[in-house]
């Protein structure tokens, strides 16, 4: 028997308290507010039974299972043949750090064994959750999430959908009657950013009040779900989701429910916000991501019209704008002058690379430039030498001809073991070969089908498999940097996040779409992983036109990045932007692993703020032209707390705010701190589609009253 006990895992900003039962069930207590420790009443004394319920009540579990009284969402759904399928988990053994909580959990007579392990992860508690399976005959997996509690004043659900070119879309959701959900099922994290949510108390808002957020450390098939639990609020869960057949578990094998990272800020979605950046940032391979080189893309520069001498000339016109690492994107390789021939065929093109990519290559490093190079390891062309000598290594290959194409492409079954080999030693080659320290590693296609070699539902083995071929080159080349693309933005989440230093937010890059997408990026991810570049006017993704100026603040809080022709640009217009990288160069410290924040202004202003204790750089933005004459003052509350804030404008995309008297470029304006955080920073004017750029710093010799 384990001792009845109430355990406390608590981060800086706040705990879980789970609670030990005298029957030795693990149940939740609370998710919240930092409780330092002291008695709590026992789960018992707080039941109430309502009329024809169960004699006793069934608190939510940590781990709740069906079958004996917890009508909630189950965390774990599993079975032998139809029988032991309601088990009763009672904790066998637990080990407690002043930090950490491991619970191992049991129903003997089920043959089931549910390990779980809470420990922090920068600002945030990680859960992992491990099912065992300990009976003698193989033992069927449904399902294995993570349930987590919500008070009952919870009041709003903040969730994100998308598609191609319109990634990370918010929605803000009441507190379902019924229930609440979404789920992915094309096999990879999706389009609407990485799988997770967040949850506003009552009266929360971007500063102010409760919010719990979650996310799952996972790039594929996903649910999450938000129930009603009768009078003690909420069930949270997040999980997995696996295919009919695709999980049996031999007699003493495991099953890893992908962790939960889980967070809660009683200061507003931007505590919420810093916590996961935290949390991101300490769960990376390499902690600390170096200064972000400019990057250059030749995606929308040339598309698939390559050669030798055209790409030599756009890698010397990158260089002369500043950039620091030039990346070759896709059609670069044997035969891919379409995206309907050559993936698959990782070596250069003989034809319009007849030296091979050294040239290039050379001629990048000779500039002072990373070179970088595109892939898309998971695909095949049916078009291409690698299909037509394995058309047996694609998913859904067991299956009636014709399979599913989706940009004339097929997925080659990562879970085979062959097919990963292959491509080890594809890229390996690639890697030892050329001077590459940067690879964008792209998918551009859902799973469809899903069927492995044995004809079996394989969507969780691919992403397990690719994340070990991943997590093999990253050993094998460790000074190799790697980003993570989908079609845009569609695999943006903590599983890649762990392995990736980079993410392609959107293929969007006209800079009225992209301030909601990377906004929405930005509730999960730091803003250094957030792939942001400059692109073409009219852009190629909605034919808009915006100003140099303008595109270049929208790009320049990421990791900024160019993405257009610079041969097609004026002098004026290069020289902005060069400019530009030159102004990236010197925020980049201020703007990337500090704290940040998101806020809205009055009359659908946005901004957003980067910076640590008594440097912060403040970008606003206005996307629609006023209603109003001219801007009502910016509420700042994150320097509330300082005394003297020098403010100065450093830049504006906005021709007409250019000639006001507050926009005039590098002049002081002192404020105290509190009179920013409570009455605001007075703005210049700003039209539609403009933005404005500010240095705040906190002053030693500032005056306490206004100018
Ligand atoms: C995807 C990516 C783009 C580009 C193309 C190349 O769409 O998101 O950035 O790499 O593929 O085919």
């Amino acid at each position: 028997m384990v001792e009845a006990a109430r355990h406390i895992i608590s981060t800086d900003e706040f705990s879980f308290v789970v609670e030990i039962t005298a029957d030795n069930d693990l149940v939740w207590r609370h998710w919240g507010t930092k409780i330092d420790s002291g008695p709590l009443p026992p789960q018992s004394s707080t039941q109430t039974r309502t009329t024809f319920s169960l004699d006793t009540e069934v608190p939510m579990a940590v781990v709740p299972t069906s079958g004996f009284g917890w009508f909630g969402p189950p965390g774990v759904r599993c079975h032998r043949d139809g029988r032991q399928a309601g088990q009763r988990l009672k904790v066998i053994s637990v080990a407690i750090t002043a930090t950490t909580f491991d619970a191992v959990l049991c129903d003997e007579s089920c043959g089931v064994e549910v390990i779980v392990a809470i420990a922090p992860q920068g600002a945030c508690l990680r859960i992992a959750t491990t099912l065992r399976n300990i009976g003698d005959a193989p033992l069927s997996v449904e399902k294995l999430a993570a349930v987590l509690p919500l008070p009952p004043h919870a009041k709003t659900i903040v969730s994100f959908s998308g598609r191609h070119n319109g990634e990370m879309v918010e929605h803000c959701e009441p507190m379902p009657a019924q229930g609440w959900y979404r789920e992915q099922r094309a096999g990879l994290t999706g389009h609407g950013g990485p799988p997770g949510l967040f949850v506003l108390g009552e009266g929360s808002d971007w500063d102010r009040g409760d919010v719990w957020a979650a996310q799952l450390a996972w790039s594929g098939n996903h649910r999450l779900a938000v129930e009603p639990v009768g009078a003690d609020g909420w069930a949270v869960l997040l999980g997995a989701t696996y295919g009919p057949g695709e999980i049996t578990l031999a007699s003493d094998e495991t099953l890893s429910a992908p962790d939960v990272i889980a967070c809660y800020s009683g200061n507003g979605r931007n505590g919420a916000i810093q916590g996961f950046h935290e949390a991101i940032r300490s769960g990376r391979r390499s902690r600390e991501l170096k200064p972000r080189p400019v990057h250059f893309n030749s995606w929308e520069s040339v598309y698939f019209d390559h050669d030798e001498g055209r790409m030599i000339a756009l890698v010397e016109s990158a260089a002369a704008l500043g950039v620091e690492r030039f990346v070759l994107d896709d059609g670069w390789f044997r035969g891919r002058t379409t995206d309907r021939v050559g993936l698959g065929d990782w070596s250069a093109d003989p034809v319009r690379y007849p030296r091979g990519l050294a040239p290039v290559a050379q001629r990048v490093k000779e500039l002072g430039m990373e070179f970088g190079l595109w892939v898309e390891p998971e695909m095949v062309n049916p078009d291409s030498d690698l299909y037509r000598q394995h058309p047996d290594w694609v998913l859904g290959a067991t299956e009636v001809a014709p399979l599913p194409l989706a940009r004339h492409q097929l997925v080659l079954d990562m879970a085979r073991e062959e097919v990963r080999a292959h491509l080890f030693a594809a890229l390996s080659s690639l890697l030892r070969e050329l001077p590459i320290s940067y690879l964008k590693w792209d998918h551009n296609r859902a799973l469809a089908p899903v069927s492995g070699a044995d004809g079996c539902g394989s969507a969780t083995a691919q992403v397990r498999a690719t994340y070990a071929l991943w997590d093999r080159l990253r050993a094998a080349f460790p000074q190799v940097e790697m980003e993570a693309c989908a079609a845009g933005g569609g695999r943006i989440d903590a599983g890649f996040a762990a392995r990736a230093d980079r993410f392609w937010t959107s293929d969007n890059i006209d800079a009225v779409s992209r301030i909601p997408i990377q906004r929405g990026f930005l509730h999960f991810m730091p803003p250094e992983m957030m792939g942001a570049h400059v692109g073409a006017s009219p852009s190629h993704a909605t034919g808009r036109t915006q100003s140099l100026d303008f595109r270049a603040m929208i790009a320049l809080p990421g990791h900024f990045g160019i993405e257009l022709a610079p041969d097609r640009l004026g002098a004026d217009e290069r020289e902005r932007l060069t400019h530009w990288v030159t102004h990236f160069k010197l925020l980049r410290d201020t703007l990337h692993n500090t704290a940040m924040w998101l806020g809205e202004g009055s009359d659908g202003l946005r901004w957003q703020a980067h910076g640590e204790a008594r440097h912060f750089l403040l970008l606003v933005t206005r996307t629609e032209p006023s209603r109003n004459g001219r801007e009502s003052p910016l509420k700042l509350p994150m320097v509330a707390d300082i005394p003297h804030m020098v403010v100065r404008l450093l830049a504006s995309s906005d021709r007409a705010s250019r000639s006001t008297r507050t926009a005039n470029a590098n002049e002081e304006q002192h404020f105290p701190g509190r009179w920013l955080a409570a009455h605001g920073l007075p703005l210049p004017h700003l039209s539609g589609e403009s933005a404005v750029l500010f240095e705040l710093v906190a002053s030693t010799q500032g005056r306490d009253t206004l100018i």
